[in-house]
């Protein structure tokens, strides 16, 4: 089957009124009739301005986390019917950074991925060994880890709506992409690993590659069978990068 490709980027902690007007019109103005679905995920103060600024030219709006709560006492934090407010459909979940940095388990990634799917937004979930995972060939195992604790929590039945990110965090912000076979290897397993629950629902997951895409190596990637497009953080700031990288979706 052919799945629709995705090229999304995330911003992360990147940008600034004038920038981000910058970049979008640059890139709006070069991307009119591509096939490709592109998403952008800026940071929260932002998600007003560019929800305006790409409103009906068929570019999605992604949030970059969410809260797993619905609303009340947690400071700090953004709910998904606020994000609803601002027309966000999409929302990071379990990036590396989150779970490096701000200590999400896979239990709360599980859990924020439901409450995304119960608002009727759609999760892109984010897996990833580390190298040292990498170097003692627990790639697999780790992988296959984070995918079993969401669909514990939501089972495969729902899976269907939740898109998948493959990001090996020794390849993300470091320049050193994985290689389009070692991205495909992993990609295969991910979707063997969800057939032996639903093969059909398998069929239909999009699975990004994130970990330094650019526009020099995001055809190539593309052109692996089960790679449905890129979760791209730095060239994601760059119009003629991610414009290239959009142009190789097809
Ligand atoms: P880079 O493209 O900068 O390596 O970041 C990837 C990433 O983390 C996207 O979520």
């Amino acid at each position: 089957m052919t799945r629709k490709k995705i090229v999304a980027g995330n911003w992360k902690m990147n940008g600034s009124l004038e920038t981000n007007e910058r970049l979008l019109d640059g890139v709006l103005a070069e991307i009119e009739s591509e096939n490709a679905l592109v998403i952008v995920a800026p940071p929260f103060t932002y998600l007003s301005q560019v929800s305006g600024l790409v409103k009906g030219t068929g570019v999605s709006l992604a949030a970059q986390n969410a809260s797993q709560y619905l609303s009340g006492a947690y400071t700090g934090e953004t709910s998904l019917t606020m994000l609803k407010d601002l027309s966000v459909e999409y929302v990071l979940v379990g990036h590396s950074e989150r779970r490096t940095y701000y200590g999400e388990t896979d239990h709360v990634v599980a859990e924020k991925t439901k409450a995304i799917l119960e608002s009727g937004l759609t999760p892109i979930l984010c897996i990833g060994e580390s190298l040292e995972e990498r170097q003692a060939e627990q790639t697999l195992v780790v992988c296959a880890n984070q995918i079993n604790a969401v669909l514990n929590e939501i089972g495969v039945s729902s899976f269907a709506k939740v898109v998948v990110a493959y990001e090996p965090v020794w390849a993300i912000g470091t320049g050193l992409s994985a290689t389009a076979q070692q991205a495909q290897d992993v990609h295969e397993f991910v979707r063997k690993h969800i057939a032996t629950q639903n093969a059909e629902i398998a069929e239909k997951v999009q699975i990004l590659y994130g970990g330094s895409v650019k526009a020099n190596n995001s055809e190539e990637l593309f052109s692996m069978p089960d790679i449905d497009g890129a979760l791209v953080g730095g060239a994601s700031l760059i119009v003629e990068e991610f414009v290239g990288i959009i142009k190789s979706a097809g």
